[in-house]
């Protein structure tokens, strides 16, 4: 009876610390909230997503633009090449005296005239006109013009125009002798620009088969 009594009791202090156990184990506090989880889970997946998409966007704008510039520069080198190419294929230069044959003076004129250096010995390009005496720039470049005037007094005189405007002149003046000047002077031109030469207003100039009085020109270099 004794022990039974322990029995008992033993059994019953285990069903309370079992019923204990399973009371304090399994409470409200401690089961996890599965649905507030996944919602919380959803929300930062959600977001990360948005955060993959707009880095997507900012790599792809910059890819975008890589290329553009990759095309940029494959076009400017393709233009310089093509460039090159281009003037190898026709260099511009000329050089030409005033009379075709024969030999006189040219002027004086009270205005300015256009001088038609017309004994062409050069003109690779074909941009100098012997017709008109005018240079037309075919490419846009920096070019070397030169003139030679010689003369037998009073006094002589021409001026590089470009465009209309006078760039430099070459003049002398000396009643009894020869008369020789030169000048030169290197230009910046466009496609189009022109270039001739004109005699000095009241002036005049000599030539002949020796030829003195002279234009010239060429292309020291393209520009882009
Ligand atoms: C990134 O963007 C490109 C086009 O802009 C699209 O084709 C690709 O599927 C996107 N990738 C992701 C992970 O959003
Ligand atoms: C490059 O050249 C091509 C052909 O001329 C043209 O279609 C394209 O727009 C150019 N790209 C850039 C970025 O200038
Ligand atoms: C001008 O140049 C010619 C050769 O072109 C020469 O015979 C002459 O002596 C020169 N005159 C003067 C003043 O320098
Ligand atoms: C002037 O140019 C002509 C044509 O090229 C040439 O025949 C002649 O020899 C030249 N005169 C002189 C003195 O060089």
């Amino acid at each position: 009876m004794k022990a039974l009594v322990c029995i008992l009791l033993l059994l019953e202090t285990f069903v309370f610390v079992v019923q204990q156990q399973v009371d304090g184990g399994l409470n409200e506090k401690e089961i996890p909230d599965i649905p507030a989880a996944l919602r919380e889970l959803t929300a930062t997946v959600t977001e990360q997503k948005g955060n993959i998409r707009e880095l997507n966007a900012t790599v792809t704008e910059l890819r975008d633009e890589m290329k553009k510039k990759d095309d940029e520069i494959s076009n400017l080198t393709l233009s310089q090449v093509e460039l090159r190419k281009e003037n190898r294929d026709r260099g511009i230069a000329f050089s030409a005296a005033l009379w075709e044959s024969g030999d006189g003076y040219i002027g004086p004129f009270t205005t300015e005239i256009t001088l038609t250096y017309k004994k062409v010995f050069t003109n690779i390009g074909n941009a100098y006109n012997p017709i008109t005496g005018v240079f037309t720039a075919p490419l846009k470049g920096a070019y070397m013009f030169r003139i030679s005037i010689y003369g037998h007094g009073p006094e002589s005189g021409a001026s590089i125009y470009k465009n209309g405007e006078r760039v430099v002149i070459a003049y002398d003046n000396q009643p009894k002798y020869d008369l020789n000047s030169s000048n030169g002077v290197v230009l910046i031109l466009k496609v189009g620009d022109v270039v001739y030469v004109r005699l000095w207003p009241n002036s005049r100039i000599f030539d002949n088969g020796n030829n003195h009085s002279t234009f010239s020109g060429y292309l020291l270099f393209p520009l882009i």
